[in-house]
């Protein structure tokens, strides 16, 4: 079965001996990422013992069990520290996820591949807060569309956000508007069409929109102009 985009997508960024799946349910992800030989192994977290059965059961359908170990816990809990050479969160909200990185702060791993279903503004904003630079990005298509983030352990400033607007990096993603995604493109006007008859009631979260919306959008035109 091909697994969705935003899960291809995510695959795609991950390349490690040892890979933990936080959340996995269905296990889609760790059964792709096996599958490819892209991990020689794949811890799989679930919280609660009905969606770890049904990975347990769609591992074991797929023949893939002897590679893969199966642990019930709150996120990173379960994970030893260095054990696990990358980590995957997707499929859930990015306040969610950010509660995850941050209770299993001691046992993150150095590299860190998130699709939230919402926003990636948060998760962006984390990064630097922690010594993750923003090391690659992808947009798909599915129900909605979705960021993938590609997070590894360095030091110093992340150079993904130099040259381009905080705001607008943080909310759109530096990588994607480097490259004028034409899915963030579509993204930008749909933006548009929804924030602009908002803007006079004068909401706090609508009027951060706008202004991160207005910054990527004049960045992106001076870009063009500039060339
Ligand atoms: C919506 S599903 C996403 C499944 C899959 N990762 C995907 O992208 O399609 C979210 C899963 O994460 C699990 N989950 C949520 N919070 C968790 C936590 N703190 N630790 C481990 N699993 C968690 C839920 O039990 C659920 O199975």
């Amino acid at each position: 079965m091909t697994p969705e985009p935003r899960l291809e997508a995510a695959a795609h960024f991950v390349r490690a001996e040892v890979h933990a799946d936080i959340g996995s349910d269905h296990a889609a992800l760790p059964i792709t990422l096996l599958r490819s030989d892209r991990v020689s192994r794949c811890i799989v977290v679930e919280k609660t013992p009905q969606p770890l059965a049904v990975a347990r059961r769609a591992i074991g359908r797929a023949g893939l069990l002897e590679r893969a170990e199966l642990r019930l816990g709150d996120g990173f809990a379960p994970i030893v520290v260095g054990e696990a050479h990358s980590a995957s969160i997707t499929g859930m909200g990015q306040r969610t996820m950010l509660g995850i990185l941050e209770r299993g702060a001691e046992r993150l791993p150095p590299a860190l591949i998130l699709q939230p279903n919402d926003g990636a503004e948060l998760l962006r904003a984390w990064g630097p807060t922690q010594g993750y630079w923003l090391t690659g990005e992808a947009l798909t298509t599915g129900f909605w569309r979705y960021a993938v983030l590609h997070l590894e352990r360095k030091t110093g400033n992340d150079p993904a956000y130099l040259g381009v607007p905080g705001a607008a990096a943080r909310r759109y993603g530096p990588h994607l508007l480097r490259a004028a995604h034409p899915l963030l493109l579509a993204e930008l006007q749909a933006d548009l069409s929804r924030l602009e008859p908002l803007e006079r009631f004068g909401r706090a979260e609508v009027l951060e929109g706008v202004r991160a919306l207005r910054e990527a959008l004049a960045w992106l035109d001076g870009r063009q102009v500039g060339r």
